[in-house]
């Protein structure tokens, strides 16, 4: 009875002695790299995970450039039918230009993804308008949004990733099938937009497809009478902000001095290539997406029928500088908006 009881007894330590050594070993956080960003004593850290950010950087390698052509000989609307942006490559840049989209967009499809089998020219099937208004797009992106991305540009590749649907990006979430026993605005349903958080679940819809102000401080200090940010407007602002620093794999203090989340002039630059950015995304998913929804098939759609759009992780994917800030724009000339034939 004894030994039972003695046994017993040791076989409890054991387990406990056990379970403690899990419990200390499982909740050791990795370690982690952090950054000083801004001026001593004001926490303004960047903390990475270096066993992320390695995995982060394999998964994010630019494609080799195809070798360079001659840019002499007719031009492509000299000897093709329906070439409307395009007009002024020699045809050896112009049938380069179509391998590379080829290998950016539907490598395992191939030409034929965007052109009816033996009729280059045929403007029947979808796929070939929506490459037209894509390549209108990314021509804008590299002329005229500098204030955003600087002079590194892209191309298909940084959305596109070799699919002909960008895999990073997204639609209007419908939510919960049942609402939710805890809050009905749709909080505490786990959202891998707002990294996890308990915040609403799609601030895309609120931001970055309709225009609404982002913003959780008052713009006056004394009441007016007028009623300042609510809180379902702060709560999407704060969702956003999670998915902005969650697709650039950045911190907070990025691009805000966590003293004043709301002042600009104590922000660093970043905030303003941000604020380029956002403004950058919305004419992206309305001028150039929802224009085209008509043309587009309901298998490039979301459950709610709206098409597929851009957020800041469709490029970013987890860096701030997307790609690793490899340009390869000097090798696509022809999508930097320069020579942009009849636009
Ligand atoms: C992602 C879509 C896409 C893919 C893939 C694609 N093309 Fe194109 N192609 C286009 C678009 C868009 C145009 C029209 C360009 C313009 O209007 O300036 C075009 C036009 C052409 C034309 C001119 C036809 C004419 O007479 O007007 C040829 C030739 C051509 N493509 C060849 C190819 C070849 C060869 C491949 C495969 C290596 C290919 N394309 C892959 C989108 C694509
Ligand atoms: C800013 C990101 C971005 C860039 C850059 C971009 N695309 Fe797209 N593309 C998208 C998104 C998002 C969709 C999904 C729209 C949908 O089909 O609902 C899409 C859809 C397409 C489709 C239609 C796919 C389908 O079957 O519905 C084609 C073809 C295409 N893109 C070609 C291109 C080409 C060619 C380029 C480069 C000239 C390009 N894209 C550049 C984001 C991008
Ligand atoms: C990549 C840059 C960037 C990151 C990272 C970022 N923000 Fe922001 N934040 C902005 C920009 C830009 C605005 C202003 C948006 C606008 O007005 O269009 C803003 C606005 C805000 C505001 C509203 C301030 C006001 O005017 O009322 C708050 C609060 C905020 N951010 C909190 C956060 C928090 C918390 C995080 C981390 C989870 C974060 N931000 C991460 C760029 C960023
Ligand atoms: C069409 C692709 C694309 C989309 C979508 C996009 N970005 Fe960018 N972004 C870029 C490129 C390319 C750069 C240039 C990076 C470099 O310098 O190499 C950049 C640069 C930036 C920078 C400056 C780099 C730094 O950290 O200092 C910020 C901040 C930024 N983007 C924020 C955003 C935010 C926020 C969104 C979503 C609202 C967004 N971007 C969406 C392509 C994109």
């Amino acid at each position: 009875m004894i030994t039972s009881i003695q046994n017993c007894e040791k076989i409890f330590t054991r387990f406990i002695g056990l379970l403690f050594i899990f419990l200390v070993s499982a909740c050791e956080l990795p370690p982690v790299d952090s950054e000083q960003q801004g001026y001593r004593g004001l926490g303004m850290e960047n903390v990475v995970n270096p066993r992320t950010k390695a995995k982060v950087l394999a998964e994010n390698i630019s494609p080799d450039p195809s070798p360079p052509v001659s840019s002499e000989g007719p031009k492509a609307d000299e000897i093709y039918e329906n070439v409307k942006l395009l007009n002024d490559l020699s045809i050896g840049e112009f049938t380069r230009l179509m391998a590379s989209m080829t290998q950016w967009v539907s490598p395992e499809q191939g030409c034929n993804y965007c052109h009816v089998p033996g009729n280059f020219a045929s403007e029947d099937i979808y796929t070939k308008q929506v490459a037209r208004k894509m390549i209108e797009m990314t021509r804008k992106a590299n002329s005229a949004w500098q204030a955003h991305m600087g002079e590194t540009g892209v191309t298909c590749y940084t959305c596109h990733r070799g699919k002909p649907l960008p895999t990073a990006a997204w639609s209007t979430d419908p939510g919960p099938a049942h609402p939710s026993a805890l809050k009905s605005t749709g909080q505490n349903t786990v959202s891998a937009t707002v990294a996890y958080t308990s915040l609403p679940y799609d601030p895309l819809t609120t931001y970055l497809n309709n225009v609404n102000e982002i913003e959780v401080v008052a713009k006056t200090t004394l009441p007016t009478g007028k009623p300042g940010p609510s809180i379902v407007q702060t709560e999407a602002t704060y969702g956003l902000m999670m998915h902005i620093s969650d697709s650039l794999g950045v911190n907070c203090t990025h691009c805000h001095n966590s003293r004043s989340f709301f002042a600009w002039d104590q922000s660093p630059a970043a905030r303003t290539n941000a604020w380029h950015a956002i403004r950058h995304v919305r004419e992206i998913n309305d001028e150039y997406i929802n224009s085209i929804a008509d043309i587009l098939p309901a298998t490039s759609k979301g459950v709610l029928g709206d098409p597929l759009k851009v957020n800041c992780n469709t490029c970013h994917r987890g860096l701030n500088k997307p790609l690793q800030g490899v340009s390869m724009l000097s090798s696509y000339p022809s999508l930097s908006g320069d020579k942009s034939g009849t636009e």
